[in-house]
């Protein structure tokens, strides 16, 4: 049976829809190719461009699947087999981000904060200066434990040591100040339910031109970003995107 009654959702996610966003969803369906669905496409590029704060050349998108279906986006497209990896684990969701880099044949280490606290930028540095990392991987806002990382500390020092720096921002886009070009994030990912009020089912993300150049041949084909790029910029079918979630 369908619900009858509102629910009223306190939770970091999924939150309570607005009725603009209920009346989109019931907009009449468009096709995946349709050229309206792909002018709807361009302009959520944009509009996620203006969300993350990313440079105007960035690619912003968004994938078809929840926050999880973006993280493995993007680690699969700047993780190959060798790739040294800098893993920042203060709780359940950077535990799952590690074991992804490591899925995808990541030589990863790790950067263990207690739980319920935020890492410290100084053990980071030390662990840079340590051992080299291709990345660095970090969670904005811990859901699990409810902690705020340094983000833009971590980033300045992936940065100062070559690696690219890969955040998740599931809980904290739309909810905390973000700002992906002025802290120099190479690859940001969200999702739709939490801070964007949003149903679950398409998560944004964003690769920054660093990123973009630094990708791997990508094994997977549902997430490998050179696909998504010519389906969201060329409008060439790579798999039926839902045109009411966006
Ligand atoms: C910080 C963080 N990362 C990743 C995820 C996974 O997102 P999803 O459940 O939308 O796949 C969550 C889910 O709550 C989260 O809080």
């Amino acid at each position: 049976m369908l619900p009858a009654t509102e629910r009223l959702l306190l939770g970091p996610g999924p939150s309570l829809i607005s009725p603009r966003v209920m009346r989109a969803l019931s907009a009449p369906m468009l096709s995946h190719l349709d050229p309206q669905f792909l002018d709807l496409m361009a302009d959520t590029r944009a509009r996620l461009r203006r969300v993350f704060q990313a440079p105007p050349d960035a690619f912003a998108f968004a994938v078809s699947g929840t926050g999880t279906a973006a993280m493995e986006v993007s680690v699969a497209n700047v993780v190959q087999p060798g790739t040294r990896v800098l893993s920042i684990v203060t709780g359940y969701f950077a535990e799952r981000l590690a074991e992804m880099c490591r899925r995808y044949g990541g030589d990863v280490t790790r950067v263990e904060a207690e739980w319920g606290r935020a890492c410290d930028p100084e053990a980071v540095r030390r662990a840079l200066k340590q051992s080299a990392a291709d990345i660095v991987t970090i969670v904005h806002a811990e859901t699990s434990t409810g902690v705020l990382n340094p983000v833009k500390e971590v980033a300045t020092l992936a940065r100062e040591h070559g690696a690219l720096v890969i955040v998740d921002a599931v809980t904290s886009l739309g909810a905390m100040p973000l700002d992906a070009a002025g802290w120099h994030l190479d690859v940001v990912y969200s999702c739709s339910q939490k801070g964007l009020g949003a149903p679950s089912g398409v998560a944004p993300i964003v690769f920054a031109p660093t990123a973009l150049a630094r990708r791997v041949p990508c094994r997977s084909f549902y997430f490998d970003v050179s696909l998504l790029e010519d389906y969201w910029l060329r409008g060439k079918y790579h798999h039926t995107m839902c045109a009411s979630l966006i």
